[in-house]
Parts: C-alpha cells; structure tokens; sequence
C-alpha cells in the first residue's frame, strides 16, 4: 500500500468532542493525514469494514472528506458511505452508522464554532454504536499520533459527491447516499407526524432558524415537505461554507434574530434553531425562552405522548453542569437519573445497557436512544409532538410544569479566549479550598457541600475525576465551574448558576434578579474578575 513518511504534530490532543482547530491548522500538509492515519491505526477495523464519512459543510469539509476516502481505501475499509456534497448532520451521520452497521464513521465539523478559512475545523471518531469514541480510544489515538511516521493513502482521483450511488476508488466502494431521507424516515417512526400537521394546519406558527448551517436541507424536508409549515418556516435554510460569516451557536446572543421575533407581539407559536453540524437545539415559544435544562425535563415529563416513547423511560441522564430540573421529573416518574461528566460520549453507555432513555446537557443538547448523539430537530420534533398533543402553548406548558415541580432559575456564564494561567489559577484556587466551605455563608447563602465532580461509568466501572467544582448551597441552589474542553484558543471558564424555587415559591422573577445573588457568590467565592481580567462574561446564556 502507499505509505508517505511523516512527523507527529504535538497537539493532537481530542477534546470533549474530537480534535478541533482553526482551519490552517488543519490545512498544514500532513496534519488531517496523521490524525486520520492514527485513527485507523488504533481502531484496526477488520478488512472490507465499512466507514460512514460526513461533515457539515464546513469550509475544508470537501478536502478533508476526499482524503479520508483516499485514506479509507489504502487502510483496507471495504466501504465507504458519505453523504452526498459531503454532507450529513451529525445526528443523521450517527444513524447511518448504526443502520449500515458501520465499523465506524469520522464526522468533520466544529458543531457550533465559526466557519470560512478564519473559522475552525474538526475530526471526530464515532464507534460502531454511532456515538463519539470513549476516552481510552481517544486516548490512544492521541498516543498514536504522538508517534507516528507513516500513513497510507491511495493516489486516486478525487471522488464525485455530487451524483448519488456507487463508485469505486480502487477496491473500495464509494457509497453516496441522500443525507436526509434515512433520518427523515427514523423521526417519521418515533413522532406522530399526523397530529403536528393537523397542529399546523390549524393555524400553529412556527419558526425554524437553520443558521446557514447543515440543518436547512433537514429542516426543509421535514417541516416543510413533510408536515405542511408554509414555505419560509426556515430560514437561513442553505448550508454555507463559512455559515454566512455567523456563529451557527443557537443560544440567545448568536440566535438573536431569532430570540426578538419570538419575543414580539405577533411572534409566531414557536421557535427554534439548530447549530452548525445539527446536534444542539433552542427551544422558544411566544415571549419564552425554554432553557436547555428546563427543555430536558419538560421532554422527559411527556415523552410517552409521542409513539417512540410511548413505552415511557428507561431513565434520564444529563451531564453534571446541566441544572437539576430533570432530577425532579426524573423522581416522580420513579426512574433512574444519571449524572455525567460533560460530553455527549458519557451517555453511550447508558443507553446501550438500557439505563436511560432520554438524555441532555445544559449546552443545548437533547437526544434519546434513536441514535448516539444529541439532535436538533428530534428536540424540535419532540416539543411539537407534545403541543400537538397537549393543545396548549410552549409557556401555559412551562408554567404548568414549575408548579409541578418547582422552577430552577439557571444561566452559563462564558469567560472566552482567557489566559491559561488565570483560569488554571482559578480552578486550583477553589479546588485546594473545597474540604473548608461547607459551613460557609456567602451573602444568604450557606454552603452545604462542595466537591470536584468525578463519574464512574456503571457499565465499564471506569472513572473520569477532575471533572468540575461542584458547589451546593442549602436549598437546592448550585454554582458549578469547570474550564470548556471545546474551545481552540486560549481557555474558557464555564460558570454556571442555579437556583431552586418549589412548586409554591416564587415562579415569575426574571432570570437575572433570581441568579443576582448566586452571580455576586462565585465572584466572592471565585475572584473571577481578578483571574480572568475581564469586568463581565462574555456570552451569558
Ligand atoms: C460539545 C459536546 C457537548 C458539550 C459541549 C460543551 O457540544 O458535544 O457534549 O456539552 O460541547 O463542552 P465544553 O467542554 O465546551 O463545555
Ligand atoms: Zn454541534
């Protein structure tokens, strides 16, 4: 097989979600070649084994994908499925792996983080049960490409991705496949498509803000074509390389278009967005903004109302940082909660052994068992499939459901592109005082424990520690502060703040006023003005 010489590049370390990086890096000869190599080289998939290849469309996606077809058929894969343009969502990438019963799939994005030869790239690795390599594959492939001097790649022509079916590079084949139709196919079996087309019929007006992202040829499939919303539901509905030159994050800041026509007087019955490679999701109905976590559990309550869930839930799972909302459906219901470290890899098992159904994190990401990863429009589709049911609005729902279980008053702080130095001195600093503050009173707040999140898999036994400062106030209210594993420059501080109020509190403050003093705690338990040299986060969401 061809083999090419080359030197390993120091920092190919995968983070929460794959190796992301600025696009020149990823454009240094060799470096999407190493990576790649290094992937094959610890997966050792047996010969013929089939690779599912897709990305978001991206700027560089079409270069990466030719080389790792390239790549694929002098690693001795028998097939390769991709989809066509290149393009797959990541949930849509996730099925494909599980319905062709791949070895494996790589899926090139940078999910939410900018696009265009300014912005960023990636490559991540997904395992035969279409979810995101655990921690010791990753670990080894970091260890591989630590190493590594060679890799093998065909000298072949560059493969057409625009005409679907069959082609061939070398022995391999080259399967190109219609993104949509697989995963518009699996949302038809799990949801009533007949009860939100009535819904929609009705006069029920929605909006579906696709970010010029890869979700539009989804979104126009499903809302459109197959449900009956009215032309221009979607919008920014065509992929672009660069995402239009915007953030294709859906949160309040980078989807504010969004958030203003949700919040005016004529605003339509529901809202929602999606990001750059289609897991994550915002949830907005007429003048409210639903909160991941809040979304998570308000799902996780009426789930059985849709077909694919009718059986109810084997149990919830949510990542750590996400609030503690779900914990409380999760207990009426009498099932199991699971609390993960953050990253969509930690749920893989659970929903493989049957632990849980449903899971979420607090960075916009809802999913269930149907695949491996967090999706958009499931959670779309799962909301519109309850209103359908229920007959009443995004907000008489969330009101319904504070006073059922209380209201969690929740936001994320972001402290973006900070010195390393700072934040690792923050983190160090409350870490070493963690066994003194329980006991201590901050304003009217009195902690009650505070601990350095560590998990251990129940199906692996296997332990992730150093996981994130976790600190409980009496009460219910919680700070949480972790540093992100997803940024590419510099580091971001990640300060999230909770606060519980029962089902006969005070359900109606405005979020700000109920986190103020949660917000003035982590500064006096935290000093983050000092250790991050800025005066305010930069994204609150
Ligand atoms: C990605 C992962 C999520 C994770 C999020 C934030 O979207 O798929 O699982 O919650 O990044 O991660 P971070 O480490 O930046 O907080
Ligand atoms: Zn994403």
């Amino acid at each position: 097989m061809p083999e090419i010489a080359t030197t390993p590049f120091a920092d190919q370390k995968p983070g929460t979600s794959g190796l992301r990086k600025k696009v020149r890096i990823f454009q240094q000869p060799h470096y999407a070649e190493n990576f790649i190599q290094s992937v094959f080289d610890v997966i050792e998939a047996p010969a013929g084994a089939t690779l599912v290849v897709g990305g978001d469309g991206r700027f560089h996606n079409r270069v990466v994908i030719q080389t790792a077809i390239r790549m694929a058929a002098a690693n001795g894969f028998g097939r390769v499925v991709v989809g066509q343009g290149g393009i797959l969502s990541t949930p849509a990438a996730s099925n494909l792996i599980r319905k062709r019963q791949a070895f494996g799939g790589l899926i090139l994005s940078a999910s939410h983080n900018p696009g265009g030869p300014d912005g960023d790239f990636g490559i991540k690795y997904n395992v035969g049960n279409g979810g995101p390599a655990p921690a010791k594959i990753t670990d080894a492939i970091f260890a591989r490409a630590c190493e590594i001097d060679r890799y093998r790649i065909m000298d072949a022509p560059d493969v057409d991705l625009g005409t679907l079916g069959e082609q061939r590079v070398s022995d391999l084949v080259v399967e190109v496949v219609a993104p949509v139709a697989d995963y518009a196919a699996l949302m038809e079996q799990l949801f009533d498509f007949d009860a939100i087309r009535a819904m929609i019929a009705g006069g029920f007006r929605l909006s579906f803000d696709a970010m010029h992202a890869v979700t539009g040829p989804y979104a126009h499939e499903i809302l459109e074509n197959r449900l009956g919303a009215p032309a221009g539901t979607v919008v920014n509905g065509t992929p672009q390389d660069d995402f239009g030159g915007h953030h294709p994050d859906p949160n309040l800041v980078h989807a504010r278009a969004l958030y203003e026509r949700m919040m005016a007087a004529d605003a339509p019955d529901f809202g929602a967005a999606s990001d750059g490679d289609g897991d994550r999701n915002l949830i907005l109905g007429r003048g409210i903004f639903v909160t991941p976590s809040d979304s998570l559990a308000a799902l996780a309550a009426d789930a059985h109302l849709a077909p694919g869930y009718a059986a109810g839930l084997k149990g919830i799972a949510r990542s750590m940082p996400t609030s503690q909302a779900a914990d409380r459906v999760a207990a009426k219901l009498d099932i199991l909660l699971h609390e993960t470290p953050t990253g969509w890899k930690f749920f893989g098992n659970l929903l493989d052994a049957g632990m849980a159904t449903i899971c979420g994190e607090e960075s916009a990401g809802t999913g269930s068992d149907h695949v491996r990863e967090k999706d958009g429009l499931w959670a779309v589709l799962l909301w519109l499939n309850i209103l359908a049911v229920r007959k009443i609005s995004v907000a008489e729902l969330m009101t319904e459901h504070w006073r059922t279980y209380g209201r969690t008053y929740y936001a994320r702080h972001d402290y973006e592109g900070i010195a390393t130095r700072g934040a690792d001195a923050l983190m160090a600093g409350i870490r070493e005082r963690l066994a003194m503050l329980p006991g201590e009173t901050v304003g009217d707040l009195t902690v009650e424990t505070a601990d350095d999140f560590a998990y251990t898999d129940p199906t692996d036994e296997i332990t992730s520690s150093g996981q994130g400062v976790r600190i409980c106030f009496a009460g219910g209210s919680r700070i949480v502060v972790r540093l992100s594993g997803t940024g590419t420059q510099g580091a971001t501080l990640r300060v999230y703040l909770e606060r519980y109020e029962p089902a006969d509190g005070r359900l109606d403050l405005a979020t700000g006023d109920a986190l103020a003093p949660l917000v003035a705690a982590a500064e006096a338990l935290l000093s983050i003005r000092s250790h991050t040299d800025r005066k305010a986060p930069d994204v609150v969401t």
